[in-house]
């Protein structure tokens, strides 16, 4: 499979199931060599993540997000939402990712002419290492999809998993085996979104 082949095969997959396709361990392997592989700012590697399975992704699902969410959406037009709910759950596990709020502080202190750019430089090393975990489960066939229930989840889940008070929510990967694929989509062609001078 070559590169290209692999960035194609990444789509958002919402169906996911319990299923893995390769063992477990072969896709935390991958999770934490896609993070630490991915580049970032000055090296600061200021990106954390913490991996849900079995019953502490479950937790998160039905529980920390559904209650959050019960509390913000109407009764009466919470049936869609329940069953977004139902679909995370029923996946295979979620990777939290954080970013720790202290090295990019020390870095803005340190590098002070770049002050105001390490915030952008913090969030394009979330999206590289978000990309690179979903790039290298979707080279093996786990299927994700990328959520943000940041900010309105934050305290439950630094309550429910002792998270440090510098780490900060930023993305939850939902993966697992899938269920069913995702449909195909239009994409602009590269010559509406590319210029080439010479
Ligand atoms: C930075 C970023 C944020 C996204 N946030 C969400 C999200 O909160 N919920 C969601 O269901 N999908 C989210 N997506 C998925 C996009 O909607 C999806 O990637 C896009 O429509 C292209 O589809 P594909 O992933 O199947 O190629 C996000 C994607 C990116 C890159």
């Amino acid at each position: 499979m070559t590169y290209q082949d692999i960035i194609n095969k990444r789509r958002s997959v919402y169906a996911l199931n319990h299923q893995l396709p390769v063992s477990e361990d072969e896709v935390l392997t991958r999770i934490k060599d896609a993070l630490v592989a991915s580049p970032s700012a000055f090296n600061m590697q200021s990106a954390h993540a913490l991996i849900l399975l079995g019953e502490q992704h479950k937790t998160l699902w039905n529980d920390i997000v559904t209650k959050t969410l019960q509390a913000i959406v109407p009764a009466e037009n919470f049936e869609p939402t329940q069953q977004k709910m139902n679909m995370f759950a029923a996946a295979y596990g979620t990777v939290l990712f954080f970013e720790d709020d202290e090295v990019v502080s020390n870095m803005k202190e340190q590098f002070a002419t770049y002050a105001d750019a390490f915030d952008t430089f913090a969030a394009h090393g979330q999206g590289i290492a978000h990309v690179n975990v979903w790039n290298s489960l979707a080279e093996v066939g786990v299927g994700a999809n990328l959520q943000h229930y940041n900010p309105i989840i934050d305290d439950a889940v630094r309550e429910r998993w002792s998270v440090p008070a510098n780490w900060q929510l930023k993305a939850q990967l939902v993966f697992g085996g899938i269920e069913g694929a995702p449909g195909t989509q239009e994409r602009m062609s590269a010559d509406e979104r590319i210029r080439i001078e010479r």
